[in-house]
């Protein structure tokens, strides 16, 4: 009896939201897997039941972009496996694609599996992982076949910055990118330009320019739109679908956007915190308020880029929502207390995503439920090709649902956030839209603001290549702008004797 309770699970009375349409339905849940969708439902006895009027029935969030207890710049992010997905199921977020990075040399299958091994002790709900690609060898391009084909790797993430530990160059971007098509996988680019910003972070560091406000400047806009354009441009010449990843600016987005209409298989990823703040905290009189907000691609010093992402976001130019969640304490971002380039760069969102996007794009009036669906859970369950079993609330679908509050309303803070770190971006912020329950493989994990998550509750989510979403179009595509060579009548004429010089 106890255990049929536990598996069997009725949402009733609620308006359940899908990227498509709405419908007034109860959502019949056994075994972890949604059974029924409909109304008049004829369920077993035995069955718990949630009340669900007035409110929202959602696909759960899926957060496309954290960095759990990633070893990153000398120290490890301090929000792990455990804290950050547990934080993500308090915010409606029911699963995370985090991110395998090895270092310069070292094989991408080592470190896939040391992520592996770190998150299936700790994960509270699913996840999977995409893989970086932050050297280049033939070595390199054989693992990533190892990894698509017995590892369900289908997005590999290279990077553009970090110069002289992560970045590649033009050739290699190229290599990579040919890469994936061949096998099928969907690349993915931290777009900004590596070289510039070594070359000002060294100059403003000259000027005595040490604190937050130098990381910002060291990276204008046009740092990251060049990039982004880069970017767009090498993968659209080898045919290769693209997805840049954490779109910072509003020059960034404007890139993907127009790409967009030229036709090429590109996507946009926006952050929670590049829609729900700005980088003019990084001029902020107290340091640790300043650093707390340094993160690369940088907040941009301007108020009305957030809203800008917004638009785009909601008339579909942009397509995602991820976070970047990758947390630092005070005592860890003061390793660049002295020098802006060693604090440590990440910012907080895995549990605060889904009511910033709501609250800024729902009640602002940007876009409707419908469309909240599409960017916070749908897009990420098609692009990343987990779709339907992630990513709708349908027959047959995984029961990871989130039973949404419109209407309530709750000040984000650090003092009562579930993350670990001790520090939130959003800190003051009034949000309606409050996930009320939260319903993860038909567990209910969240009820009435207590989270009840279970660590290694989560599985790994395997995503298969050549997903139909993001190549189904590609191969008519190449074939359709395939150069042509001209028939016509051979040159007769006289032909000049080269003279062996220049
Ligand atoms: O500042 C950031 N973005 N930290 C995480 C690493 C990355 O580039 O995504
Ligand atoms: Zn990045
Ligand atoms: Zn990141
Ligand atoms: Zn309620």
């Amino acid at each position: 009896m106890e255990d049929s309770a536990q598996n069997r699970l009725l949402i009733k009375g609620g308006r359940v939201v899908n990227d498509d349409m709405m419908q007034d339905a109860d959502v019949y849940i056994e075994d972890g897997i949604i059974k029924q969708v409909g109304t008049n439902l004829h369920t077993p006895g035995g069955t718990r039941v949630i009340e669900a009027k007035g409110h929202l029935v959602m696909p759960g969030g899926i957060d496309t972009h954290t960095h759990m207890q990633m070893p990153f710049m000398g120290t490890q992010a301090i929000d792990d496996f455990y804290t950050g997905t547990r934080a993500a199921l308090a915010g409606g977020t029911t699963m995370i694609m985090d991110f395998a990075l090895p270092q310069r040399g070292e094989s991408l299958i080592e470190a896939f599996h040391r992520w592996r091994t770190w998150a299936d002790a700790k994960v509270c709900c699913d996840y999977a992982l995409h893989v970086g690609v932050t050297w280049w060898s033939d070595k390199v391009a054989q693992e990533m076949e190892e990894l698509t084909n017995e590892q369900g790797v289908n997005s590999f993430k290279m990077f553009m910055a970090y110069k002289d530990t992560w970045q590649l160059s033009d050739e290699e971007l190229l290599e990579s990118f040919k890469r994936c098509k061949e096998l099928g996988a969907l690349a993915q680019v931290h777009a900004e330009n590596g070289d510039i910003i070594k070359e000002n972070s060294k100059k403003l560091l000259e000027l005595g320019i040490t604190g937050p406000e130098g990381h910002e400047m060291s990276r204008p806009e046009e740092v990251e739109a060049e990039a982004t354009n880069r970017a767009c441009v090498l993968a659209n010449q080898v045919h290769c679908p693209l997805y840049v990843v954490h779109v910072m600016s509003k020059s960034a987005a404007d890139v993907v956007s127009s790409k967009r209409k030229q036709g090429h298989v590109v996507f946009g990823e926006p952050i929670a915190a590049s829609l729900g703040t700005d980088g003019t905290h990084h001029y902020h009189k107290c340091w640790r308020h300043a650093a707390g907000h340094v993160m690369g691609p940088p907040l941009r010093p301007d108020s009305t880029t957030p809203k800008y992402l917004m638009d785009l976001l909601a008339n579909g130019d942009l397509q995602t929502t991820g976070t970047d969640n990758c947390t630092f304490s005070a005592a860890q971002k003061a390793l660049g207390k002295d020098d802006f380039t060693k604090i440590p760069n990440g910012v907080n969102g895995v549990e605060d995503r889904m009511s910033v996007v709501w609250e800024k794009g729902v009640v602002s009036g940007k876009m409707d439920p419908c469309r909240f669906v599409a960017v916070t859970s749908t897009n990420a369950a098609k692009i990343f090709n987990i779709y339907p079993k992630k990513g709708r609330v349908a027959v047959g679908s995984d029961a990871d649902i989130v039973v949404w509050n419109p209407h309530a309303t709750r000040v984000i803070s650090a003092k009562t956030h579930h993350q670990a770190v001790d520090f939130n971006i959003f800190e003051g912020m009034e949000v309606h839209g409050i996930a009320e329950y939260v319903v993860c493989h038909g567990r209910v994990v969240v009820e009435e603001g207590e989270v009840r998550a279970i660590s290694g509750m989560g599985k790994y989510v395997p995503t298969p290549v050549f997903n139909p979403h993001v190549y189904g179009r590609l191969e008519e595509r190449e074939r359709a702008n395939a150069p042509c060579k001209v028939e016509r009548a051979p040159y007769e004429g006289p032909v000049a004797q080269l003279n062996g010089q220049g």
